[in-house]
Order: C-alpha cells, then sequence, then structure tokens
C-alpha cells in the first residue's frame, strides 16, 4: 500500500516535472513537441534531470545526458541525410536535451556546420560545446597544434558554422606538446573576456595537466572516454576531478555502439566513413570475444526491463552527479531509449554484482590503435 502511495507520488511529480519542463521550452521546440505528440498520438519522455559542469564561475548547467553530435555525418558508416539529422536535433532539444557537443574535425567542419544549421535559433536554451587543436591541410588534419594563433583562427571560423555569438564550452581536442597549456589557459582566458567563449575544458590529459590547467583557468569539464569497458579514468582523473571541481563528460559512453549489443562480428564497417574499422576492440575476432560483456548486460537487464545501453548509461549516471555522458545517435528510438536511462534506479550492491561480474571478463583488443594512444594522456 505505501509503496503503491509512493509510486503514484512519484509519478505525479514526474508529471509535473514534465510539464515544467514543456512549458520551459523555447517556441520553437514547444511547437515541436506540440507537433509530435498530436503526430503520434503519445507524449513522450523529456528528460528533466540537470547536471553542473565545474564550480563557482566555471560552473555551467546541462541536461543530464547529452547528445553527442560527430556520428550524425562522421565516422559512424551510414547516417541520416541532413533534413533528417536536422529533425532528429530538434527532437532532442524537443525532448529535454541541452548539451550538445561537436569538434572543428568532425568532418572536419562538417560537423559544426549541421550543428550550427539545425540549432541555430535556440540560443541560450542549449549549450553548444565544441574543441580545437590541429592542423588542417585543406579537409586532411596534419598535425596538432594549439597555438594561440591556431585557436583564435578555429573560434572565428567555428562561431561562423555554429551560428553562435559564443562557444559554451571551448576543449582543448588533443593536448599539444609544442604550446604550453598555461598559454593556451591563457588565450581562451582572453576570448572569454572578449565574450567568444563561456567555459572551457579539456580531452584525454594527464591528472598532472588537468592540476596545470585548471590553476591557469578554472575547467568547466574533462571530456574522455569512460565506459563499463574503459575504466581507467577511476584510477586517479575521477578523484583529481572530485578533489577540484571539474566536471566530467564521458564519450563514447557506449564504447561506440559495442555496449547496446547491436555490433558483432559480422558488422561490416565503412572504413572511409568509420573509425571504428581501425580500431582494435572492433576486430571480428576482438568482437567475437567481447561479446561475452554483452550477455552479462543481458541478463543483468532481463529482469529488470532494461537494454545494455540503458545500463551503459545508467551505470555512468549513477557514478557522480557532476558526470554526463555524451551518447551520439542517427535514431529518434534510440535517443528515447538512452533517455529514459536517466529514471533507472539500482541499488548500489547491484552496481557492484554487476561490476564484479564484468571484472572476469578480460576484454580483447586495445581501445585505440597506437597512433592514436600516443596523443592521449599527457
Ligand atoms: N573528445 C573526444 O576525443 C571524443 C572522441 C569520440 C567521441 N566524442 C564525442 O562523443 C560522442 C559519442 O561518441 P561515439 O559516437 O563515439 O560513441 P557512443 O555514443 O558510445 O556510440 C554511438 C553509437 O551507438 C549507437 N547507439 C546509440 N544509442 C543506441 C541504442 N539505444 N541502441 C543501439 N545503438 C545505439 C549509435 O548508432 P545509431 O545511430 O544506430 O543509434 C552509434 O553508432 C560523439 O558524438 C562526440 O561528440 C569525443
Amino acid at each position: 500500500m505505501t509503496d503503491t502511495i509512493e509510486m503514484g507520488r512519484r509519478s505525479f511529480l514526474k508529471t509535473v516535472a514534465a510539464m515544467t519542463a514543456i512549458a520551459m521550452l523555447p517556441p520553437a521546440a514547444k511547437k515541436a513537441h506540440a507537433a509530435t505528440t498530436a503526430k503520434r498520438g503519445v507524449d513522450y519522455p523529456i528528460l528533466t534531470e540537470k547536471r553542473t559542469l565545474g564550480t563557482g564561475s566555471s560552473a555551467m548547467e546541462v541536461s543530464a545526458l547529452g547528445f553527442g553530435c560527430m556520428g550524425l555525418n562522421y565516422h559512424r558508416s551510414r547516417h541520416p541525410d541532413k533534413k533528417q539529422a536536422v529533425y532528429l536535433l530538434h527532437q532532442a532539444v524537443d525532448h529535454g536535451i541541452t548539451l550538445f557537443d561537436t569538434a572543428e574535425t568532425y568532418g572536419p567542419f562538417i560537423n559544426e556546420e549541421l550543428v550550427g544549421d539545425a540549432l541555430k535559433g535556440y540560443g541560450d536554451k542549449i549549450k553548444v560545446t565544441t574543441k580545437f587543436g590541429f592542423n588542417y591541410n585543406g579537409n586532411k588534419v596534419t598535425g596538432l597544434n594549439s597555438s594561440p594563433r591556431r585557436i583564435r583562427e578555429m573560434v572565428g571560423q567555428s562561431l561562423k558554422r555554429l551560428r553562435r555569438d559564443y562557444i559554451d564550452l571551448l576543449y582543448q581536442h588533443r593536448f599539444d606538446p609544442d604550446t604550453p597549456i598555461e598559454e593556451v589557459a591563457e588565450t581562451v582566458k582572453d576570448l572569454i573576456k572578449e565574450g567568444k567563449v563561456k567555459h572551457w575544458g579539456m580531452c584525454e590529459v594527464s591528472a598532472a595537466t588537468i592540476r596545470k590547467a585548471h590553476k591557469a583557468l578554472p575547467l568547466t569539464a574533462l571530456q574522455s572516454e569512460y565506459h563499463l569497458m574503459w575504466r581507467e579514468p577511476e584510477e586517479d582523473i575521477l578523484p583529481t576531478l572530485q578533489e577540484l571541481g571539474i566536471g566530467f563528460v564521458p564519450y563514447s559512453p557506449l564504447n561506440r555502439g559495442f555496449l547496446t549489443g547491436m555490433l558483432n562480428e559480422y558488422t561490416k564497417f565503412d572504413a572511409p566513413n568509420d573509425n571504428r574499422a581501425g580500431y582494435p576492440r572492433f576486430t571480428p575476432e576482438a568482437m567475437r570475444h567481447n561479446l561475452m560483456i554483452i550477455e552479462v548486460l543481458n541478463q543483468f537487464g532481463r529482469t529488470r526491463g532494461i537494454t545494455p545501453a540503458q545500463i551503459a548509461l545508467a551505470w555512468l549516471m549513477n557514478k557522480a552527479g557532476w558526470i554526463v555522458p555524451i551518447p551520439g545517435t542517427t535514431k529518434l528510438s534510440h535517443l528515447e531509449e538512452n533517455i529514459r536511462a536517466a529514471d533507472i534506479k539500482i541499488s548500489e550492491k547491484d552496481w557492484k554484482e554487476l561490476e564484479n561480474e564484468l571484472s572476469k571478463i578480460k576484454i580483447m583488443g586495445d581501445r585505440y590503435p597506437a597512433d592514436q594512444q600516443a596523443q592521449v594522456g599527457k
């Protein structure tokens, strides 16, 4: 009886939160929500939970899950045409997502253009994050470059592509051994003073670099790989972020789709537009072996009515309130499935049991090929 009252109370509170979230949507998203609800004849999940990345002057509030935009036209094999991708991004806003992640190097350039075209007009109702750090010859990446001149050039061009007045969070994509991190921070600090950037972050750097960078200019977030098949950040990155009050944005939270259970040894990647084709964990042999992980996730989810993708995302969100995963998808059904992960409640004891089962499996294949591994952890 008490449980029934409690469930009723919870569902009432959720409905109120969802209605408030709809009321607060920008007009375009509110219209899209009404149109989609009318078309589908049902209401649909809205992500109402917010999380804060960073603290003090570097704090930035976002939805508990973000949207990784890369795969909408880059590196994830088949992708939707532009019209469908724009529609999906509108749907993401409509479903309560307020954090959208892209980078200059996705494409390069075309992913920022898509995000800019799709999300222009949403203004400060959403946050758009992008990244600098490379040199190009035309469309070909020729090396790392975080020199002040290159950062400024990139920000000018990205703002045009993104069709925004400022970048909400600007990340250094990869550490540049030729530019001291203090110099990078100084450049970003000037861009913040000029109003072109609001916050800054880094990707895939060591705890020592995080400390140096944070001292020069408080970081809002670190964006690095972290998921059930890559837990190295737990060693010294997460404790450092917690100590310094820096948020964490795990990228590839579904291990590039593998943790959803939809990939196997027969999956064919479109090599020119899918970096997984060259990744050691995505060879047919490694995928065949690593499917043992999916079996454990299926067993865990079967009695709870949740999917492997939802388990992977809920596990990350449960680790800390300052963690905001950014799964990518090209499908509305997957977006909704992923959003529902925010509602999953699992006891610490059950999470520990899952971790324990997974720890018995030796994962086959490195996460990165040697050349890309050489760029991380600096
Ligand atoms: N900072 C960095 O160095 C860095 C590196 C890589 C990525 N990133 C960022 O992280 C974002 C996400 O990373 P990611 O795309 O590599 O990996 P991911 O989010 O782990 O996985 C994306 C893949 O999972 C599939 N998927 C998503 N939800 C699903 C569901 N519910 N069921 C079945 N399949 C599902 C998607 O396919 P469908 O389209 O079929 O759903 C897609 O192929 C990127 O967009 C990018 O913004 C950053």
